[in-house]
């Protein structure tokens, strides 16, 4: 797949082509499935598509619908050049995995590999050629409701998942039956929208921009990415739509990205609306020229390309290059030999397979926040009575954010939890709705609780108040949830809460009334049996929070990596007054970033550096460290650590962040059993990217430490001294 394939077949075809052909090859219009603002229109897509005026569609639905808009295209039209199909397959086409936020919980980035393989087939094999995911959006913000789709607050974390999807989509051939593009989206920063308002303005520092915001799509793209997906927001002040810095400075001339830049939905119109342009024209030549390469649904580029062309408004280069890419990216999909695909092969529905591999991961991505009292497995011996109550104790609402439509609901907690403790008596009470106010139905929760041995409480906020444009000011348990909860932990009966959510959200209120907490997220297609899995024990949870749980949400921006102040709160002495702290609540999250427990208990060692000095030049020809840290399951039964590795720069010249993680390593251990994890660390890890619009990283001599741990707030530490 390098960029010098396809050229000569490039060439030929751009020498062939009208500049309405061309212009048309960067226009991407929606199918009638999705109605949004300005688009969905089957008739249009298909008229031009006849033309040869279209270059893509996205959200078509199904192998015959896909391959009879095909037909028209390679059939009727001047040139017969394919579609590209694209469709949003965020975590799973027919088979939903668990949200991306929970699928970076387990730490484990074979998990998103999983999802993404079992997409790509499905999605393939139904015609779609192109997904709009990953999104590696870092952000530390819990209002915005794309913290769903996110892998959370941090730039290591989220570049490994975003590497991992990629490979998982894409595969080596993107030619092969059961593969897909990937896009990297949204570039970029759209995580740091002020207030979390979707769509809003981000002001960002360079340093900024290049340490938190680009590092997963810079790997992306060097794992080969075939599209990125500009953001819908501005970046200090440059909407990112129309940033030449980002889109053409950074993507495609330092990185040397030579695939596809399409804009978000009607982002290139939007131009208007941001301030950025007064007219269509404008905006098709600020996008264009900045390196947008195709439209998705507005259609500034085909209405006014010509003229701009005439005016000398716009590069003729720059339109062969941005047609090129188009093309380039249909050959690297092996369009042109395959435009169909065969109807009779399409997968319909989910196999038993990918229902367990969905099952496994949805398992692995569990955080065990609290367990008092060991509370939970509830299998040792099985409870006699069970009571299942809440909101979305019975619920097939599990799925998250981003579903196809008809894709079949989550099995739900309770009939997990029947299938796995067929000996115990579950008896089952709503109590409440999951928004509503009414408390009627509290009293039935509460006496199905005392009838009996334990209950699990299913509590949490469903997948409609999270995701795009689903943006909350409030981050506690939606309705009259709370006032279920301490009604039925009222009964004194040792209660687990399962908590659904495509979010952090704050649990301070109750926390303390019930014995565990189990973070569920929105946990897919097989929610109820991998909840009921980890329940009784059969999974042990292992899963590690990727985002910061604040105790409220006063506090947010609240996350584990943020720069040190020159007045730190320090917990030995809280009297202190001039310091970085709230006064009206206690210091720091309600869980950290990292946080997770086990049915089993683990104890690491310090870590050990396999040298204490290096120079930097040294460090610049890539010579690294290797630190070697022991863990050891100290419990009773086998169960799995995340052995995380953070960085500190104590004294730079642009502040750095308390810590840094570079490094995780997820591990099962037999009971007893004790290992050795290493990690290697060099230059990437101990250094950063200045203020220099040029892009200019920067290793410093000094002191680095080194801390290990099984969360962020780790105190395990080595110094490296940098020479
Ligand atoms: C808008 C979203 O921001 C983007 O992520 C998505 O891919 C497009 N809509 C297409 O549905």
């Amino acid at each position: 797949m390098s960029g010098h394939d396809h050229q000569s077949r490039i060439g030929e075809l751009l020498g062939r082509m009208t500049v309405e052909e061309k212009l048309g090859q960067l226009q991407q219009l929606a199918w009638a499935w999705d109605t949004g603002p300005g688009g969905g229109d089957t008739a249009a897509a298909e008229a031009a598509a006849r033309k040869g005026l279209l270059g893509s569609v996205l959200n078509v639905v199904g192998a015959g619908a896909s391959n009879a808009l095909q037909c028209i295209a390679v059939e009727e039209s001047r040139l017969g050049i394919p579609l590209v199909f694209g469709l949003d397959v965020i975590h799973g086409y027919h088979t939903t995995f668990p949200i991306p936020l929970a699928q970076a919980a387990a730490f484990d980035p074979a998990v998103t590999e999983t999802d993404a393989e079992v997409s790509a087939r499905e999605a393939r094999s139904n015609g779609i050629h192109w997904t709009f995911s990953p999104m590696m959006d870092v952000t530390r913000e819990p209002r915005w409701g794309r913290i769903a789709e996110s892998t959370g607050e941090d730039p290591y974390l989220t570049t490994a998942y975003a590497v991992a999807k990629v490979r998982g989509y894409q595969g080596d051939d993107l030619t092969a039956p059961d593969r897909i593009a990937a896009c990297a989206k949204h570039f970029v920063a759209y995580g740091g929208a002020e207030g979390g308002r979707d769509y809003n303005s981000v002001d960002v520092s360079e340093q900024r921009l290049r340490n938190l915001y680009l590092p997963p799509f810079r790997a992306a793209v060097d794992a080969g990415a075939a599209t990125v997906m500009a953001a819908f927001n501005t970046i200090s002040g440059v909407p990112a739509h129309a940033n030449p810095h980002t889109l053409t400075g950074i993507l495609k001339e330092a990185w040397g990205f030579d695939g596809v830049v399409v804009s978000d939905w009607t982002g290139v119109l939007e131009l208007i609306a941001h301030g950025g342009a007064s007219d269509e024209a404008e905006a098709a030549r600020r996008s264009l020229t900045a390196g947008v390469d195709m439209e998705m649904v507005s259609t500034t580029f085909v209405d006014h390309g010509r003229d701009l062309l005439a005016s000398r408004a716009l590069d003729p280069e720059r339109l062969d290059d941005a047609v090129a890419r188009v093309l380039r990216l249909k050959l690297r999909l092996g369009l042109f030999e395959r435009p169909y695909v065969t109807e009779t092969a399409a997968l319909t529905a989910p196999s038993a397979e990918s229902r367990a591999a969905a099952r496994e991961v949805a398992g692995r991505c569990l955080v065990l926040l609290k367990n008092d009292d060991d509370v939970l497995p509830l299998a040792g011996p099985a409870p006699r009575a069970l009571a299942v109550v809440g909101p979305f104790a019975d619920s097939g609402d599990l799925l998250g954010t981003w579903t196809l439509p008809g894709a079949p609901e989550a099995v739900p907690v309770l009939a997990g939890l029947r299938a796995a403790l067929p000996d115990t008596e579950i008896r089952h009470a709503a109590g409440v709705s999951s928004q509503g106010l009414d408390t009627a139905g509290i009293a039935e929760a509460v006496a199905v609780a005392e009838a009996a041995d334990a209950v699990v409480l299913v509590v949490g906020e469903p997948p409609a108040i999270s995701g795009e444009a689903a943006v909350r000011s409030e981050l506690g348990l939606p309705g009259a949830q709370e006032e279920l909860i301490a009604a039925v932990a009222g009964t004194g009966k040792p209660c687990a809460v399962v908590l659904v959510g495509g979010r952090p959200l704050t649990i301070g209120g109750w926390a303390d009334q019930v014995a565990a907490i189990v973070m569920a997220w929105h946990p897919g297609i097989e929610a109820g049996s991998a909840v009921a899995d980890v329940l009784t024990g059969a999974v042990v949870p292992g899963g590690k929070l990727p985002v910061t749980f604040p105790r409220a949400v006063g506090q947010v921006p609240l996350y584990y990596n943020h720069e040190r102040t020159g007045r730190p709160y320090d917990p030995a002495a809280p009297e202190v007054k001039y310091v970085s702290k709230y006064l009206d609540i206690a210091d720091g999250p309600e869980f950290a970033f990292g946080h997770g427990l086990s049915y089993t208990t683990f104890s690491l060692g310090e870590p050990q550096l396999s040298r204490e000095r290096i120079t930097v030049a040294e460090l610049l020809e890539d010579v690294t460290v290797e630190v070697t840290v022991p863990v050891r399951n100290t419990g009773a039964r086998e169960g799995e650590e995340v052995v995380q590795l953070y960085v500190q720069d104590p004294a730079a010249t642009l502040t750095q962040p308390v810590r840094r993680l570079c490094g995780f390593r997820r591990v099962r251990l037999a009971a007893g059993e004790e290992r050795q994890v290493r990690f290697t660390v060099g230059a990437d890890d101990f250094g950063y990217w200045s203020n220099d619009p040029a892009g200019v990283f920067i290793v410093e001599p000094g002191e680095i430490h080194i801390h290990t741990g099984g969360s962020s707030r780790t105190q395990a530490r080595r110094t490296l001294l940098i020479t």
